[in-house]
């Protein structure tokens, strides 16, 4: 009898459902060929479930992911819904609500940048002639984000609104134990982001970070203030190995790790929860890490990497299929390396071909 795992589908708006498609027919071929099935449950989310019923996030899709073990998540979001109230657009009234009631709070942002692909960069590529393979791991669940007190109100005539930004020990420990492991399964290089020079979060969160080193002995920890890893981060990213910040300062630097990468088309995510019960499996959402990208929606020219990756490390974190997840890995590797480049990556050179979504995913599965 074959393992079979439930997955829910949440293709959502923009390039989310063209990219799906692809990736879907990724994960087919990896099932027949490792000896697995998935049952997959599709549910409406974003801008498709607004218009739907009026919800960015139905209960029927909560339910769908409750069901599952694991969510595949496409792109929510673009032009015909940024005029809501924000609380109910696509994005925030959906990717945060999901967060917080799966519990995901570990999310893991590969930055990654090919040594074929530096050209994509917007850094110069003297600088990173190998070019790099940092993560960055980003607490999801707390820090201003969540934090309460947090509201707006008239205070002495004027109109004041606030944030909290608060961080209890036990949410540093367990996101710094996520970070020490995967440095412990990569190049044993942690550092840690905060703006400890200021705010008393960071103050707490740079003693847990020493703390918690101490079971990681193998790990070197260094300390950034998260100004000045902004700026490291551009002018030698190849230097580092894993990132690990708190809720808003991963937002920030995740999106300048995924711009200096050269191709937001490329970048899968993993937003992961607590392990399930006598396992070393996540509950965990999967995403690419570029938005819905409304402009060149519908129009087959999308980079399906992002999303084929996303499944990948489904496989890996929530399925346990790690044998399925290398082989998506390494087939998406050898289709760069032949040459095959969707638009956001290709130079023109005469040695590419230059493919659309669906051929992208040809010549990956053509790998498989
Ligand atoms: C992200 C996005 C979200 C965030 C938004 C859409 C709420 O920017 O996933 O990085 O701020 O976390
Ligand atoms: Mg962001």
């Amino acid at each position: 009898m074959s393992r079979t795992h439930r997955i829910a589908i949440l293709a959502g708006d923009g390039i989310g459902p063209e990219v799906m498609t692809e990736s879907l027919r990724v994960l087919d071929a990896v099932e027949s060929k490792f000896g697995f099935a998935t049952e997959r449950s599709e549910a409406l989310v974003g801008g498709a479930a607004i218009d739907d019923g009026g919800h960015p996030l139905p209960d029927a899709t909560i339910s769908a992911c409750e069901a599952s073990d694991g969510i595949l998540f496409g792109s929510v979001g673009g032009p015909k819904w940024e005029n809501l109230p924000p609380d109910t657009q696509p994005e925030r009234g959906a990717l945060l609500p999901l967060r917080k009631h799966f519990g995901l709070f570990a999310n893991l942002r590969p930055g990654v940048c090919l040594p074929s692909l530096t050209h994509a960069s917007p850094v110069k590529n003297e600088l990173i002639p190998n070019g790099f393979d940092v993560l960055c791991v980003r607490e999801l669940t707390g820090g201003v984000y969540f934090g309460s007190p947090k509201g707006r109100e008239e205070r002495d005539g004027e109109t004041v609104a606030f944030d909290t930004m608060i961080y209890k020990r036990s949410e540093i420990e367990r996101i710094l134990h996520v970070a020490f492991t995967a440095a412990m399964g990569r190049g044993k290089r942690l550092v840690s982001v905060d703006k400890a020079n200021v705010l008393a979060s960071s103050v707490l969160w740079r003693e847990v970070a020493i703390e918690v080193a101490k079971d990681y002995p193998e790990v070197e920890l260094e300390h950034l203030y998260v100004d000045n890893a902004a700026m490291q981060l551009c002018r030698r990213p190849d230097s580092f190995d894993v990132l690990v910040t708190e809720n808003l300062f991963g937002d920030i630097l995740s999106d300048e790790m995924a711009m200096i990468s050269g191709s937001l088309g490329m970048l899968p995510s993993a937003s992961l929860g607590s392990k399930k019960e006598g396992s070393d499996l996540y509950f965990g959402m999967y995403e690419p890490s570029g938005g819905s990208a409304p402009d060149i929606a519908g129009q087959g020219i999308a980079n399906p990497i992002a999303q084929i990756l996303s499944v990948a490390m489904l496989l890996r974190f929530s399925l346990g299929e790690a044998d399925a997840a290398q082989a998506i890995e390494d087939a998406v590797a050898k289709a760069i390396d032949d040459g095959y480049r969707t638009g956001d990556i290709a130079t023109g050179a005469a040695s590419e071909k230059k493919v659309g979504t669906k051929e992208m995913a040809d010549a990956i599965l053509a790998n498989l």
